[in-house]
């Protein structure tokens, strides 16, 4: 996965800056950290095994003018994180540098070749063979950009390459399937695999596409295809504040992320509303809401639980039948598709190499694909029909919040325009059921107000034990698969998420009183059949922590722990029950001392297969 940054400047301490950058980039990879800078004697290249602080730590000290940069932080693919795998790397004379994001998959045949040639090789990386293949194909002549042209279409895989040479104040760069975007800035440029590494600097942004390559210089950003014909970009705004990439107060970004879910519901569902009438208002949609025959969605992780209550969505509300699929397994499957399967690609990053696998291949069976999305641009919104977005903002930490329930909320809203479309949904019906979402972020930040310290003492409570089961039925089972997820995500507590009225095919053998159980327990037509599932585990001294609504002493009576969730329509509960799940999580993992935002061996966006 890996995060790069490139920056030609005049203006600034360049080492600071790329550091900056990088922490900004950190959620994309932490096993280890690099920088490389153009000086007057060559290029002066410090990487390390660890985080980015721990780069910035050893070269505190170093001052050093330079107009030309650039740095990675990474998530090892191939070769272990340690010094000499981190990047830069560099060619035989250590007169190029690069860093890179992606996996070249035939890097040992052309590793081979290059060793035929005399090339020595530093590190047991992929990435490195990509700099002595530049060093080799300069001595055929030509310019920098053609050498690069050269190299590029001998890479198969995926890769963002910024690299660097001795002679220029210059970036040279190339995409294939990983992202990169360039900055445009006052007599400065920048280049990263996202917009906040640069976003305090510049919120001019130019999308590079997959078989593009170019040049970023103080003054000038040239771009062309892999043949070397010039492109013709055009620069877009990107109105994210850089407010919303910083904690702004909070310990982690996941706990501000977690507080930002009513503002982000409101900003993903407010513009899609007519307010007159409550009724849903969508962009256009790859198929016509009465040619669609049924909906297949793609998706991988938190987005995938997203996708599994959409199903509930929209059967329930627009009567289409609606398959879920994780992307990993559909794009290697033999899928039957019609032309009128809408096909929902949800992804918070829009970068994920399956889900984009997944996309192709549905759309290479006539399949239109919707893409739902936070990030403007990314690849997923570029390869799909059409697209939703999805109004976050920024998430930062690698465990997903805020793109969950804004999802879900699109997800609501889409279904109850499909429901309106194809006759299922009265106009009273869907003003009734719009003006529920609408009313849902007060009820958040009034739970996060009335509930938030119970909330942290169960997470502390939970982070004494090494296992914990999440249950829920009908809509909430998703969410029980979720709620464990983040447990696990964050505070490395073994935590399994079973629908409840499957818990008597198996899991109830592992009930204890070493095992806490959590169950979602608010208002639904299957309440009853819920608090039967807690008698079971009550009956062999399970602990109980329950998510409820409404009045329910039986309930509380049943219940070690009770964390009390405001009233909200029942296809609204898995919005607002998710945040004390999440938080939960949150409190148990910072009780144990860990990294929440950057838990280890995850990555925010799963570049690779
Ligand atoms: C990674 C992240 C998860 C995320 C999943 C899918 O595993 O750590 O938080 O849910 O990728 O990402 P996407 O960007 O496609 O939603």
């Amino acid at each position: 996965m890996c995060g790069i940054i490139g920056i030609v400047s005049d203006k600034g301490n360049l080492k600071d800056r790329v550091i900056e950058g990088l922490k900004r980039l950190e959620y994309r990879g932490y096993d280890s950290a690099g920088i490389a800078l153009r000086t007057e004697e060559g290029l002066l290249i410090r990487k390390k095994k660890g985080k980015v602080s721990q780069l910035e730590e050893e070269l505190r000290n170093l001052r050093i003018s330079s107009r030309a940069a650039v740095g990675h932080t990474r998530w090892a693919t191939h070769g272990e994180p340690n010094d000499p795998n981190s990047h830069p790397h560099t060619d035989c004379r250590g007169e190029i540098t690069l860093v890179h994001n992606g996996i070249i998959e035939n890097y040992l045949e052309l590793k081979e070749d290059l060793r035929r040639k005399g090339h020595r090789f530093r590190s047991q990386t992929d990435s490195e063979v990509v700099a002595h293949l530049l060093e080799e194909e300069l001595k055929e002549g030509g310019s920098f950009m053609e050498a690069l042209g050269r190299v590029v279409r001998r890479l198969e895989g995926s890769f963002a390459l910024v690299v660097l040479n001795s002679r220029e104040d210059a970036l040279y760069i190339a995409r294939q399937d990983s992202p990169l975007v360039v900055g445009l800035g006052d007599g400065e440029n920048f280049v990263a695999s996202d917009i906040p590494a640069f976003l305090s600097w510049t919120n001019r942004v130019v999308f590079i596409e997959n078989g593009e390559m170019g040049k970023l210089t103080l003054s000038s950003v040239e771009i062309y295809d892999f043949q070397g014909r010039k492109r013709d970009k055009k620069p877009q705004i990107i109105n994210w504040s850089l407010a919303q990439a910083e904690k702004g107060g909070y310990k982690h970004f996941m706990l501000k992320e977690i507080h930002e879910q009513a503002k982000a519901i409101s900003d993903t569902v407010g513009p899609r509303i007519e307010r007159d009438s409550n009724s849903v208002v969508m962009e256009d949609l790859p198929l016509s809401p009465r040619k669609i025959k049924d909906i297949l969605i793609l998706a991988c992780g938190t987005s995938y639980h997203a996708g599994l209550v959409g199903k509930f969505y929209f059967e329930e509300l627009a009567g289409i039948k609606t398959d879920v699929d994780y992307a990993s397994e559909f794009r290697y499957r033999k899928p039957v598709l019609s032309p009128s399967t809408l096909v929902i690609a949800i992804s918070q990053s829009g970068e994920t190499a399956d889900t984009i696998g997944a996309l192709r291949k549905a759309r290479s069976l006539g399949g239109k694909v919707l893409a739902v999305c936070n990030v403007v641009g990314s690849s997923i919104t570029r390869e799909a029909d059409a697209v939703l977005y999805t109004h976050a903002g920024p998430e930062i930490s690698v465990a997903s919040t805020k793109a969950f329930t804004t999802q879900l909320s699109l997800l609501y809203l889409l279904a109850v325009y499909l429901g309106r479309e194809v006759g299922k949904i009265e106009r009273k019906e869907e003003a009734r059921l719009v003006s529920g979402i609408l009313s849902l972020p007060s009820r958040i930040e009034r739970m996060l107000r009335e509930e938030k310290e119970r909330i942290r003492e169960i997470g502390v409570d939970i982070s004494a034990y090494t296992d914990a089961l999440y249950l829920g039925r009908h809509l909430n089972y998703p969410i029980a698969l979720e709620g464990a997820l983040k447990l696990k995500e964050i505070s490395y507590i073994h935590a399994e998420g079973y629908p409840a009225g499957e818990m008597k095919h198996g899991p109830i053998a592992l009930i204890d009183e070493n095992l806490p159980t959590v169950f979602i327990a608010t208002e639904s037509k299957v309440l009853d059949k819920v608090r039967s599932n807690m008698e079971e585990i009550k009956s062999r001294r399970g602990k109980i922590i329950s998510l409820l609504s409404g009045e329910h002493p039986e309930i509380e009576e049943l219940s070690d722990a009770v964390i009390k969730v405001p009233e909200v329509d029942e296809y609204l509960f898995p919005i607002i029950n998710i945040i004390p799940l999440q938080l939960i999580a949150y409190y148990a993992a910072d009780f144990l001392g860990h990294d929440v935002d950057q838990p280890r061996n995850l990555a925010k966006s799963v570049t690779v297969e």
